[in-house]
């Protein structure tokens, strides 16, 4: 069986790209405010962060998301690393892109490992919109997922020279796949947000679990566009910033669980996201960013400060756990303010 170089050269780009880009800050987080509460009436020492995210159960509601695959041994040292930092902290983790591995077996140690590292942990196997049920059952195995994240990306793919150029029948494969996969499917974008509408199909197609991967953080454009000659800058500027896909997605459809990504970079960022609806948060060029310049014990490090500072935001809100979040009042200006009403969304 022959590695596709092609494929390993792409996926090694879009991590030094990503780094090269960095987090743009334009999730519209900023735009978000929290009433402060003198009375808050809570104690630091009874916050917990336990969340549920449907069916799955989570010590705390940070998810580090899909990022690395493919069969290169520096993709499979970035993923080990991920993997322990999960393990150590207690977060939820998902693999990037198994498609490779699915196609070519020898690929299947990058994923592997995850599972290795984070025997216990809740493990998110990944494909894109083109697999098969039988793909996604193979993906799932690999890892012994708790869950299969199925992406969409479709400015990315029109981007990427050699990207997808038919989007027909996405929905309708995701449709079966959520019926016959046998663990939670979470659909997500990969930072250009999730609408109202797309949400409502989606949920209309059974789907119950929404990560909104919103504009502002990684941007694939961005990075697609270093690797080709003919540019499509427009697109650098095109998506849904995350603040507003995630309030968007929650009040179009009440019933789904919702997973704040896409620039999310500090603590205080992830109590906004749960703030305005999501259940968990999950983080991918941030994290990657902070393993490639401050190692293992670096990420682990900043993951402790994060849960920690959350639990000091949550004493501040008067608020003890995540669901109480959600009621917690905030007012919302600048961009963001005027995105949402001009969508019709108080
Ligand atoms: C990604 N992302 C991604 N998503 C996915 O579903 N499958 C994948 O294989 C990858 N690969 C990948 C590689 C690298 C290097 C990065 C940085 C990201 C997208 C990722 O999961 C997330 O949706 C976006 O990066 C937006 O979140 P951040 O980076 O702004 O936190």
């Amino acid at each position: 069986m022959v590695i596709d170089l092609s494929r390993s050269k792409r996926k090694w780009d879009h991590i030094q790209y990503a780094l090269e880009t960095g987090q743009k800050r334009l999730t519209g987080f900023d735009d978000i405010k929290f009433v402060n509460r003198s009375l808050p009436g809570s104690n630091l020492d009874s916050v917990k962060l336990q969340t549920e995210i449907g069916e799955l159960s989570l010590s705390s509601p940070i998810f580090i998301n899909a990022m690395t695959g493919g069969g290169g041994e520096r993709t499979f040292r970035i993923n080990r690393e991920l993997a322990m930092a999960a393990r150590e902290t207690g977060l939820g983790i998902a693999v990037g892109s198994q498609m490779s591995a699915i196609r070519n077996p020898e690929e299947r140690r990058t994923y592997e490992i995850v599972r290795e590292m984070h025997p216990d942990g809740v493990i998110l196997a990944n494909l894109g919109s083109e697999a098969s049920v039988e793909q996604a059952r193979a993906a799932v195995e690999m890892i012994e997922a708790n869950g299969l994240q199925i992406h969409l990306n479709a400015v990315q793919e029109l981007t990427m020279p050699e990207g997808d150029r038919n989007f027909f029948g996405a929905l309708e494969r995701i449709a079966v796949i959520v019926q016959d996969v046998g663990v939670p499917v979470i659909v997500k974008e990969v930072g250009f947000g999730i609408s109202a509408e797309t949400a409502s199909k989606l949920h209309a197609h059974g789907i119950r679990y929404i990560d909104v991967g919103g504009f502002g953080g990684t941007n694939f454009a961005e990075i697609e566009n270093m690797r080709r000659d003919r540019l499509l800058t427009f697109f650098e500027d095109w998506g849904i910033p995350t603040a507003a896909s995630i309030i968007e997605t929650k009040s179009a459809v009440q019933d789904l669980s919702v997973i704040a990504s896409g620039g999310i970079q500090t603590s205080l960022d992830i109590v906004k996201g749960l703030a305005s609806g999501a259940s968990a948060a999950a983080m991918a060029g941030s994290l990657l960013k902070i393993l490639m310049e401050h190692g293992t014990e670096g990420l682990i490090n900043e993951i402790s400060l994060i849960k920690e500072e959350m639990a000091v935001i949550m004493t501040a809100l008067g608020v003890h756990t995540i669901k109480e979040l959600h009621q917690v009042p905030f007012v919302i200006s600048g961009d963001t303010h005027h995105w949402l009403s001009q969508r019709g969304i108080d």
